[in-house]
């Protein structure tokens, strides 16, 4: 450590030489390199923990992914007599279902279906 000391404090005497200056500039360009190794190893580990979170593992696929928590309301006066709402997070009237739970199912083996909402019928 002191002799890097020394290289630097000689690298801006009076008396430095180009020498002592090419020793600096190759210390300062190792220590950059080092740097930027290690500020990279570590951006990949965020980089790794968000691939974790990746599409592919997320249950909503598209729906208001700008938003942080996708929260649908529906009053009860606007139900009528049946709302069929979507729980597969692929209909492109959600968070109304459009069948689009179907194809989903088709294609992935999975078995989702809509939350349908209803009043009882009155005898
Ligand atoms: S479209 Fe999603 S449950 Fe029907």
């Amino acid at each position: 450590m002191n002799t890097v000391i020394n290289l630097v404090n000689r690298s801006f005497s009076s008396d430095a030489t180009g020498r002592d200056w090419a020793y600096t500039a190759s210390l300062g360009f190792a220590a950059l390199g080092i740097s930027y190794f290690i500020a990279t190893k570590v951006s990949e580990l965020g980089f790794l923990c968000a691939k974790k979170k990746s599409k592919g593992n997320w249950v909503n696929p598209e729906v208001k992914k700008e938003d942080a928590k996708v929260v649908d309301s529906c009053d009860i006066e606007d139900i009528g007599e049946k709302k069929v709402f979507c729980r597969c997070w692929r209909s492109a009237l959600f968070p109304y279902c459009d069948g689009a739970h179907n194809k989903h199912n088709l294609e992935t083996g999975d078995n989702v279906g809509p939350l349908i909402i209803g009043r009882k019928k009155s005898n």
